[in-house]
């Protein structure tokens, strides 16, 4: 399929994205400390086939390989995550040097490849002795990864101008502190709802500290929206509509844009917030720009028994899915897209993250052929660039993933890399999706030509 490259800016970042616990491995080399997640993935029936990051794709020691690849592909920026217990393995207090080398060399190898650096403070990682204290229920914890944020934004802040505070802290609070099916694995409402307001009141001082640190530092935060749709249109269905678009974008949108926690939310949830005065002000510190993460749409009905925020997921029939059972819908994006504009007022946007999951295999000749993944990744290019004809001030777009990784709670089995990794051996093999990104972002930097 065509996508409209001419509507793109010239300076547009052509990424992927990867996260630290996801590709590391190494996970108790140079001083590092335990994460939640790999208290959580050695806890047994928590990770399908009992699968842990403690090697993933050894990144840890093949990063300059992987510098190659992204080389290769012709990209000219990379999202990856820091984890917190490499650099401050007590979770607060000391520095651990080590860790912070590492991160130093990868950004310096980086760059001499040309790759524009974006780092993302918080992918989930928090060190397992802050969760012994009370993790992202207690307040300290938001100025521990203040303090921490501070710390990495000092080291590396002469290089790296793009910052992210937190990856997805929906998934943070929800789906580790109320649905269980992440690190921490909690299943309580009045918690993750103090976590929720933890991590934001978090991404706010680490904004402030960043600021602080890195002059001429972009700062912004990533969310994975959701583009919502009710089951029917009885009341009652629009109405669980309305409640899953509090859940997953207004409780995380508004807060950051100065207009405190949505009202029917709090009153769908119940849970008196730890506020203190300051906090909304915090929240709100200004940013430069916000980052969306989408996989596919979400058509819910009423469930009027069920937990907070009350609504099933209703499958579509006739819908394309991917490996992860999601639903492909483009619009979902444009859509997303269009909505930070209009009713957020963005004046910067990423997509941050956006790709999917295919049992991918290497042929007896050594290739990858993909080709649902090919299409995915058209569709949801052509979806970006007609956002930008409508007004859509769209900065770059961040492939998921570089490459296949642990992918949390589901293990090594739903690959998502433009990059196959075969776990044995540790051998990577660009996928057809990876050569076609590497063609749409030669044919967008050849410009005047305006399709691809
Ligand atoms: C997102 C996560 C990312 C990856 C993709 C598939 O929610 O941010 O780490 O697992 O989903």
């Amino acid at each position: 399929m065509t996508i409209d490259l001419a509507a793109l800016p010239h300076d547009f970042l052509w990424g992927t994205a990867t996260s630290a616990y996801q590709i590391e491995g190494a996970v108790t080399e140079d001083g590092r400390s335990p994460s939640i997640w790999d208290t959580f993935s050695h806890t047994p029936g928590k990770i399908d086939n009992g699968d842990d990051g403690d090697v993933a794709c050894d990144h840890y020691h093949r990063w300059r390989e992987d510098i190659e690849l992204m080389r290769r592909l012709g990209t000219n920026a990379y999202r990856l995550s820091v984890a917190w217990p490499r650099v401050v393995p007590g979770g607060d207090g000391p520095v651990n040097p080590k860790g912070l080398d590492f991160y130093d060399a990868l950004i310096d190898g980086l760059l001499e490849a040309g790759i524009t650096p974006s780092v993302t403070l918080y992918h989930w990682d928090l060190p397992q002795v802050l969760q012994d204290r009370g993790g992202w229920s207690a307040r300290d914890t938001a100025q521990h990864f203040a303090s921490y944020a501070a710390v990495v934004a000092e080291r590396l802040g002469d290089r790296v101008k793009h910052w992210t505070t937190l990856n997805e802290p929906l998934c943070s609070a929800w789906i580790g502190h109320l649905e269980g099916r992440m690190a921490p694995g909690l299943t309580d409402l009045a918690v993750a709802v103090r976590a929720s307001y933890h991590l934001l009141l978090g991404h706010g001082l680490a904004t402030q500290a960043v600021r602080a640190a890195v002059p001429g530092a972009e700062i912004g935060i990533v969310n994975n929206l959701a583009s919502v749709e009710p089951a029917t249109d009885r009341p009652e269905d629009v109405a669980a509509a309305r409640r899953l678009d509090g859940h997953t974008n207004r409780w995380w949108l508004d807060p950051v844009h100065g207009r405190g926690f949505p009202s029917d939310m709090r009153e769908v949830y119940g849970v008196e917030l730890p506020e203190q005065p300051g906090d909304l002000e915090t929240m709100a510190a200004p940013l430069d720009w916000l980052g969306l993460n989408y996989y596919f749409p979400s058509t819910v009905a009423d469930d009027p028994t069920g937990p907070a925020p009350r609504v099933r997921t209703v499958r579509r029939l006739g819908v394309h899915r991917t490996g992860m059972d999601w639903e492909v819908e483009a619009d979902g994006i444009e859509r997303l897209l269009l909505r930070l504009t209009e009713d957020y007022g963005a004046r910067k946007l990423y997509v941050t993250e956006n790709g999917s999951a295919y049992p991918d295999v290497v042929r007896p000749d050594g290739t990858v052929d993909d080709p649902e993944r090919v299409a995915y990744l058209e569709q949801h290019l052509a979806a970006c660039a007609s956002a930008v004809r409508k007004g859509v001030p769209l900065a770059g777009y961040f492939a998921w993933s570089l490459l296949d990784n642990f992918e949390w709670a589901y293990g090594y089995d739903k690959r998502f890399g433009l990059v196959h990794v075969d776990y044995q051996t540790q051998r990577r093999t660009v996928k057809g999706s990876g050569h076609r990104y590497a063609e749409i972002i030669r044919a967008h930097g050849g410009r005047g030509r305006s399709a691809a």
